[in-house]
């Protein structure tokens, strides 16, 4: 039998199974090239991500580090422009015009960091809710009820028929998520949605969150440049320039004594090329750039200077 190229392609995936394929949303080497003006900017560069059903998680990155990006494409707004990415059924690269139109109606809900883009001004938080609903053809006393049931698992049922700007921030961002469950989607994404909050609002938002994850069974997807979201979800996703890098992930741990203990810990995420992303502290304390000596040993693998540093360094230009 001849081998070609493409037989050893499926041999290789037949071992593997494919990349995420029990995943809920799976972005496998995403590149998100912008041109404006000549210049070429690089949002995202290979990025891979999954997410399972069910999940609570968070990415987390610095401003420009392609967190909107991500968040547009997985939201069916944008397309990437290499790389494959699906959610569900749906996959991101193929659909026409008007499965994108249904994709974003029943698949994805979405909460915006800007408050006023999440709302009507001029409707109660009820009618904010109901009005999706509406659109979708739900009848009357179906969306009232779909309606105070959300507001209820949100802890907002006083806000019935207030209009947002009778809500503080805060409550504002939580009629904003019932506003994007209205549908009952799989998935919920959030843009930075306490960017515009204080710290003790931020707080009740992202629990709110935790509870829809909890109550409904909703996957939620936080994007955010605040660390302190990983205390309230179970997985943190670091991205530096446009690629995944590290993970943190918390584990409940029982005590002995009954007491619970949790334990987050930060991995550097390996991609599927073999590439990990060196923090910068370690880079620069070692002066690591361009060449390096990897070695394997028995356990580990270490990284060096291609050039000996300090006192070997003088001995290697004495010779
Ligand atoms: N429409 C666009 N045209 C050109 N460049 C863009 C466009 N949108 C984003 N970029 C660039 O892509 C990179 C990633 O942007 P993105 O908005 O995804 O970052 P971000 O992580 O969401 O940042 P922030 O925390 O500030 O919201 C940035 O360098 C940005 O300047
Ligand atoms: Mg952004």
């Amino acid at each position: 039998m001849t081998t070609t190229l493409g037989s050893l392609e499926e041999r290789a995936r037949a071992r593997t199974g494919d990349f995420g394929e029990h995943a809920l949303i799976v972005c496998d080497s995403l590149v998100r090239i912008y041109q404006s003006e000549g210049v070429e900017v690089q949002a995202l560069q290979g990025l891979d991500l999954l997410v399972e059903h069910g999940e609570l998680v968070a990415i987390v990155g610095a401003s420009g580090s392609g967190k909107s990006t991500l968040l547009s494409v997985l939201s069916g707004l944008d397309v990437p422009t290499a790389g494959r990415v699906r959610v569900g059924e749906w996959d991101l690269m193929a659909m026409t015009a008007r499965q994108r139109v249904e994709y974003r109606r029943s698949m994805v809900g979405f909460v915006w960091q800007q408050t006023a883009r999440n709302l009507v001004p001029y409707l109660t938080a009820a009618e904010n809710v109901a009005f999706p609903l509406m659109l979708a053809g739900v009848p009357a006393r179906e969306r009232a009820q779909r309606t105070d049931e959300l507001l209820g698992v949100l802890g907002i049922a006083y806000c019935a028929d207030r209009r947002p700007g009778e809500m503080s921030g805060g409550e504002q961002q939580r009629v904003a998520i019932a506003v994007g469950l209205a549908n009952s989607p799989q998935v919920l994404f959030a843009d930075e949605p306490t960017g515009e909050l204080d710290t003790a609002t931020s707080h009740d938002v992202l629990e709110s969150l935790r509870t829809v994850n909890r109550e409904l069974g909703t996957t939620v997807v936080i994007v955010t440049h605040d660390p302190g979201v990983s205390e309230h979800v179970q997985r943190t996703i670091a991205i530096r320039d446009g690629r995944t890098s590290s993970e943190t992930v918390r584990r409940t741990h029982i005590q002995d004594d009954g007491t619970e203990h949790v334990i987050a810990e930060e991995l550097a995420v390996l991609d599927r090329a073999g590439r990990v992303q060196l923090p910068r502290e370690f880079r620069e304390a070692l002066d690591l750039v361009g060449r390096v000596r990897l070695a394997l040993e028995e356990s580990h693998v270490t990284i060096r200077p291609e050039k000996p540093r300090g006192r070997h360094r003088s001995a290697e230009e004495q010779a």
